[in-house]
């Protein structure tokens, strides 16, 4: 086994527990060697990086951490630089500098405008990047790339603002849910979640209550069946999440990644007596929705879901999550001790709180 430094996204939290969920859920052996802020050292026997890289919807870049370094690729020439994320990036230039000059290859050192390469500067310079944390020294291996994103987002035939999560929130979900067979998004809108449940080799199931959302998802999930030529199945669904015991058979559903209905759109934050109104309404939802679910639901299921926590002028409002949890049969997952659910993503009219249930 060989230690690797994964730089974790802009949830550095949320980032951590998803790489722990996609391990567990695909019986990888792993250890923690440190977690601290963006960076997470993790002990793992030899793996594909690319395609790991590409799974993942919260890490930015893998590297893999060398006592001696030695260069094996072809080129005589190349451009290389130091990300430092921890401690002093000058020994190891020292240290590679000698090594370039011993394999007679032109390397030419390029300094980072802050302290560390974005992936973004990283493909633009073709550069060799290393990196450094503390005591470990690191090759990058493995780099997000925005555009393997970009493509499925921007060029799939339908958009709904908002009826859509991020891709990369998508993701992340979907890994959270540690779903193995199929996936449900009860309240699918595009389609986005399923779209990349199904790229990652998932069976899915979708289910929204306005007809132009299922339209979009089923528009959208053809279209990237085709593109990709995938073989797993979908199928999506007008119907109410209220209702979901009408539509799937007891302990169907295996995973469960979800953006539910978040409450009404507003062009400028409501007022506390306007947010108490909403929040009883989505009390009611979430509480409707996950009474049904338990029902189809497997036992070991897990449902990865974002609870908003609504914003009005000088305050914000929570939903009774705990009363709900325990009046609909189920509880908050402990996925990994490190990290507390839920998991805060803070946002300009709510903040999105990711849970993890079972
Ligand atoms: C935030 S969007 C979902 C985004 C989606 N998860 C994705 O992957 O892009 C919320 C969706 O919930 C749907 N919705 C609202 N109430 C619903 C209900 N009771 N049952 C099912 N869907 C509902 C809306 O039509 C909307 O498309």
């Amino acid at each position: 086994m060989r230690e690797y430094i994964f730089i974790l996204g802009r949830e550095p939290e949320l980032s951590f527990l998803e790489i722990i969920s996609y391990f567990k859920a695909q019986g990888v052996t792993y250890k923690v060697v440190e977690y601290k802020d963006e960076v997470a050292i993790f002990l793992l026997r030899e793996f594909d990086s690319d395609i790991l890289i590409k799974r993942l919807g919260g890490t930015v870049k893998i590297a893999e951490v060398f006592m001696d370094y030695k260069y094996k690729g072809e080129e005589n020439r190349l451009n290389w630089g130091i990300s430092v994320y921890k401690g002093q990036g000058k020994e190891l230039r020292n240290y590679l500098t000698k090594e370039f000059k011993k394999e007679n290859v032109k390397a030419m050192f390029r300094k980072a405008r802050e302290k560390f390469f974005t992936p973004s500067e990283i493909l633009a310079k073709h550069l060799l990047e290393f990196v450094v944390y503390g005591k470990y020294w690191a090759k990058t291996i493995a780099i997000f790339e925005p555009k393997w994103y970009k493509e499925r987002d921007e060029t799939r035939p339908k958009q709904m603002l908002l009826h859509q999560v991020s891709l990369r929130l998508a993701r992340i979900l979907i890994n959270l849910s540690q779903a193995r067979a199929n996936l449900l998004d009860p309240y699918c809108g595009v389609g986005t979640i399923l779209q990349e449940g199904l790229i990652s080799n998932l069976d899915v199931v979708g289910v929204d209550i306005d007809e132009e959302s299922v339209k979009a998802s089923k528009k959208n999930l053809e279209w990237l069946k085709n593109k990709y030529n995938l073989k797993n199945k979908f199928k999506v669904i007008k119907g109410d999440a209220k209702g979901l015991t009408r539509y799937f058979k007891r302990n169907s559903i295996q995973g469960v990644a979800t953006e539910p209905y978040l409450g009404p759109y507003h062009k400028k934050l409501p007022t506390r007596e306007k947010v108490s109104g909403e929040v009883k309404n989505l009390e009611r939802l979430y509480y409707g929705f996950l009474v049904q679910l338990r029902q189809i639901l497997r036992k070991n299921g897990k449902v990865a879901i974002v609870f908003p926590r609504l914003k009005f002028h000088r305050g914000s409002k929570n939903l009774d999550v705990k009363e709900i949890l325990k009046n609909s049969g189920f509880k908050v997952s402990n996925i990994d001790e490190r990290v507390k659910l839920p998991i805060v993503s803070e946002g300009k009219f709510l903040d999105r709180l990711i849970y993890v249930l079972e």
